[in-house]
């Protein structure tokens, strides 16, 4: 089966087109076409996402990524058609709202080959509700206009399945799985009793770690996104043997190390950062010295929390996901800490470029809940963006 995959939830408008041939969880996969398009550089100036601007550029950038993704999956034919009136007005009515973005799609639509693809997959939630519409009704437009189902999927899920995925199959996962998902606006540990069912058994209370990762940045002055800034800042401090107590009288707390449950919390790390460097002159040595330190705490207590909730659940194999999982420091400390004190506990870091949002994963996701997928009359109804959408649900 050919899917056709959407990845709008925050700032990478992304497409693919992944074949899978047989069912989830033993079918091998195809990449046929990926289109990613990073926001980025358009959100850098501004510190942070800014979810009516991220909503604008995706609606400019999501018909342009799904030719790309079709072209190179040579699924894409340009033609000269009419809609039927029925399809046009039912396309004006999803898309009231958005008189250019109906424009547009209408002239896709009109200009463009239905392609060979079975089922459409749609990130629905988690993330910033404005984005994820854009994908969500994107993904209905092109159920009504070819007829194929759509099928709504949680962004979670979908990291979880790129960090077991090797590129052509789903790795095999012994159940129960403890996974650690830390991405911009998430920090979880998920039991899985299997693929789909999902318990939480611990969160943070207050920031998610890749946002205070990006917090931190900013009191340096790196720009948006600060995971990988302050990653690399912290590897220049470590190759140079320079010291934290050097320039610090004191280390950074590490928060609910102590405590009896599996919480994390970010924001005493990153308020403690930002005292320790008030009328502190922000030179190189010290940006290179607090981004080690603050990796090193958080680092430290990620660890902490897993290897009690290893211990406390009778997990088989450990999962790490999301955008913070292509941190060097974590997936090294986490994997051989995890290693030396849980030998028979199967690892699954992603690959790097599967660690960051992008839409390979949807279409996994897609694939594991095509049995949800719905026809283009329903699919209007039912599907909507959540942008707090538990993987738990
Ligand atoms: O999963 P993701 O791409 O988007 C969300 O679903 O949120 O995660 C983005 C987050 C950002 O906060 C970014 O700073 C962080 O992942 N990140 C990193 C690294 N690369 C991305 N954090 C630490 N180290 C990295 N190398
Ligand atoms: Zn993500």
């Amino acid at each position: 089966m050919k899917i056709l995959s959407i990845e709008t939830s925050c700032d990478e408008t992304a497409v693919s087109i992944v074949e899978a041939h047989g069912d989830f969880p033993n079918a091998t996969y195809t990449i046929l076409g990926d289109a990613l398009f990073s926001q980025i550089d358009i959100h850098k100036e501004y510190g942070g996402v800014f979810p009516a601007l991220a909503k604008r550029e995706h609606i400019k950038t999501l018909i342009p990524m799904a030719k790309k993704a079709l072209s190179s999956a040579s699924l894409y034919k340009e033609v000269c058609s009419e809609l039927p009136q029925r399809k046009n007005e039912q396309l004006y009515e999803l898309l009231n709202r958005e008189e250019g973005f109906a424009d547009a799609l209408l002239n896709f639509f009109e200009s463009t080959e239905k392609p060979d693809i079975d089922l459409i997959a749609v990130t629905a939630g988690p993330g910033l509700e404005p984005t994820l519409w854009v994908g969500i009704n994107f993904a209905k437009a092109l159920s009504i206009a070819w007829d194929i189902s759509v099928v709504g999927v949680n962004h979670m899920e979908g990291h979880m399945l790129a960090s077991v995925f090797d590129g052509t199959r789903i790795k095999e996962v012994h159940f129960p799985s403890l996974s650690l998902l830390i991405s911009g606006g998430h920090t979880e540990l998920i039991v899985g009793e299997k693929w789909g069912s999902y318990a939480r058994v611990g969160e943070t209370r207050d920031d998610a770690i890749g946002e205070a990762f990006d917090k931190v940045a900013r009191m340096l002055g790196l720009p948006y996104p600060g995971g990988p800034e302050i990653s690399k800042l912290a590897y220049e401090a470590r190759s140079q043997g320079l010291l934290y107590t050097d320039h610090f009288k004191s280390t950074l707390t590490r928060p609910m190390l102590s405590t009896d449950n599996l919480d994390f919390s970010f924001s005493g790390i990153k308020t403690a950062v930002r005292y320790s460097i008030e009328n502190k002159k922000l030179t190189d040595e010290v940006k290179m010295v607090v981004a080690m330190e603050f990796e090193d705490a958080v680092t430290d207590v990620l660890i902490h929390k897993v290897k009690k909730a290893l211990n406390e659940t009778s997990a088989q194999s450990f999962i790490l996901g999301g955008g913070v999982s292509a941190n060097s420091n974590i997936r090294e400390h986490l994997e051989k800490e995890l290693y030396k004190e849980f030998p028979e506990t199967k690892l699954f870091f992603p690959e790097k470029k599967l660690s960051t949002d992008n839409s390979i994963m949807i279409a996994l996701a897609g694939h594991a809940n095509r049995t949800k997928a719905m026809i283009s009359e329903i699919a209007l109804t039912e599907i909507n963006a959540d942008g707090n959408l538990s993987i738990t649900d």
